[in-house]
């Protein structure tokens, strides 16, 4: 074990209402890998913030080599060392790597030649395995490339402590593991790593020391060695008893309900988003959307929405063709949508709960006779829906932008699950959710499917797809890599091809 460089002492971070961290001791040891895991809201974030002199603590102490020190300001970590790369990087778009790489160092290379700050780079990376193509401007590299470009920023400014947020998150599994081969690399150096992630294999995979938060409190904590999913499971759920679903009918036979063919359509900066891409989904299937976030997705279910137009190609529901027709024809036809964007594409915050309810049917007989609205039966179903779903609020007629996101969530999916659907988009329907609503939103889809509904369900978590799907499509850079069968895949091969690759790729759509 390494010298201990810096000690959390009982950190209390406060926003308003919520306790974001409550008494949180934490140590970290030079020349280790730290995790610090914990489902969406547990506060690892916030921790990290209050490490480097983003948040000022309500209450504890940081200790850096024995010695209490105030961390005040982003400036005063990184005096100390403390360097971090964010979940949504920090880089200006239009400067070229290296200038992002100089722009905060003291020392004065920014007027350093192209070629010297190439070659301060190249010193800088070889070890660890980064590689980055200086010169290019930051929009033109991948996000595993910018992520790379963040890292070398950091030792380029001599930090000894790095902390990275969920930097898997971006990846796919390979990129991950040559990420954390260059965590180790750094780490064997003799430096601190601290790695957030809510991913537990990946932690038991690469972390030495696991730190688990939940609800803000530190549950446990142990070197990775004494680490087994089930400890880690207890610490990152609590008591809730959990049971992962993994789908057991294959209620599909080999009846088409919905196809798209050749289709090709542009994202908001009139850039091909979309390209030539060819799937059918099967009565009560449901088909994961595979990919890094960004390669298509949320083009493809908006197209699927008739949200945005078709460029070239061809939609049909049951046979008939709806490539032209409106949103309100494709709602008309069954097909439904949750987008990534629940609280505004999918919900009025400022509305509330019944209005939200009869958002995309007030004009039909059900709510609205001789263009007066039935609020009783808007009411009604309102509180049936709450009751069915434990939708937990604090009355009917409040706005639901006052509500977790999780009962959020669950509002609209009654919403769109009574309307009888075909078809349900589900665009990353549990990011973000707690546990419990992320359990209770996946029942709903999977009750669906019973019911002969077909879902396209879209997410970045592929133990996720291979729990709920059938079969899996990967986007990658707007085109459909290739289409599996859930069972004759696995992490590898879907991760080869969410980096594009294609050899192997055979298409069966
Ligand atoms: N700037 C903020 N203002 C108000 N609440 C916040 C802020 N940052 C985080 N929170 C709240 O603190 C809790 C912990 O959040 P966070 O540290 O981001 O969790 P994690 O990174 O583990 O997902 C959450 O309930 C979150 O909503
Ligand atoms: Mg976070």
């Amino acid at each position: 074990m390494g010298e201990l460089i810096l000690e959390m002492k009982q950190i209390t971070k406060v926003f308003g209402s919520v306790v974001a961290n409550r008494d949180v001791d934490l140590q970290i040891y030079a020349g280790e890998i730290h995790a610090l895991l914990g489902e969406n809201g547990a506060g690892k974030s916030t921790l990290m913030n209050v490490l480097t002199g983003i948040y000022r603590p309500d209450g504890g102490e940081i200790f850096y080599r024995g010695k209490r020190t105030e961390i005040r300001s982003p400036k005063d970590a990184s005096k100390l060392g403390i360097g971090m790369v964010h979940q949504h990087f920090r880089l200006i778009p239009t400067l070229s790597a290296a200038e992002n790489i100089f722009l905060y160092s003291d020392k004065k290379s920014f007027f350093l030649k192209q070629d010297e700050m190439q070659k301060e780079i190249a010193a800088c990376s070889k070890d660890f395995n980064l590689e980055v193509d200086a010169a290019a401007k930051v929009w033109q590299l991948s996000v595993g490339e910018q992520q790379r470009v963040e890292i070398v920023k950091l030792l380029y400014q001599g930090m000894e402590i790095l902390i990275l947020d969920e930097p898997s998150a971006v990846l796919t599994p390979q990129e991950a593991q040559s990420m954390f081969d260059t965590l180790r690399k750094m780490a064997d150096s003799g430096k601190a790593v601290v790695v957030i992630s809510h991913k537990m294999n990946e932690v038991m995979a690469n972390a030495d020391r696991i730190t688990v938060l939940r609800g803000g409190v530190v549950e446990d904590t142990m070197l990775t060695e004494d680490a087994s999913i089930e400890r880690l499971t207890r610490a990152v759920v609590g008591d809730r008893e959990y049971t992962p679903h993994v789908r057991e009918s294959y209620v599909s036979g080999d009846d088409f309900v919905f196809s798209m063919e050749h289709v090709t359509a542009l994202n908001d900066k009139n850039l091909p988003a979309l390209k030539d891409l060819s799937l059918s989904i099967r009565k009560g299937e449901i088909f994961g959307i595979a990919g890094v976030a960004g390669n298509g997705q949320r083009e493809l279910s908006e197209v699927i929405a008739g949200l945005r137009p078709v460029k070239e190609g061809k939609i049909t529901i049951y046979g008939e063709d709806i490539t032209k027709q409106s949103v309100k024809q494709h709602i008309k036809k069954g097909i439904s949508f949750i987008p990534e964007d629940r609280l505004h594409t999918g919900l009025v915050p400022e509305l509330n709960l019944m209005e939200n309810i009869i958002l995309t049917s007030y004009d039909t007989d059900r709510y609205s006779k001789h263009g007066i609205i039935q609020h009783d039966q808007m009411q009604t179903d309102t509180a049936e829906y709450v009751e069915k779903y434990e939708i937990k609020n604090g009355g009917l007629d409040l706005p639901v932008g006052l509500m977790s996101g999780g009962n959020q969530q669950k509002l609209l999916f009654a919403r769109e699950v009574s309307g009888n659907p075909s078809l349900i988009v589900a665009c990353y329907p549990v990011r973000g959710l707690d546990i419990g609503a992320a359990d209770a939103i996946r029942q709903i889809l999977l009750e669906q499917s019973q019911k002969g509904v077909s879902v396209v369900f879209i997410s970045e978590e592929l133990e996720e797809i291979f729990n709920m799907c059938d079969r899996v499509g990967v986007l990658c850079d707007g085109e459909l890599i290739g289409i599996r069968d859930i069972h004759e895949t696995d992490f590898m091969e879907i991760g080869r091809m969410m980096a594009g690759e294609k050899e192997e790729a055979k298409t069966y759509a």
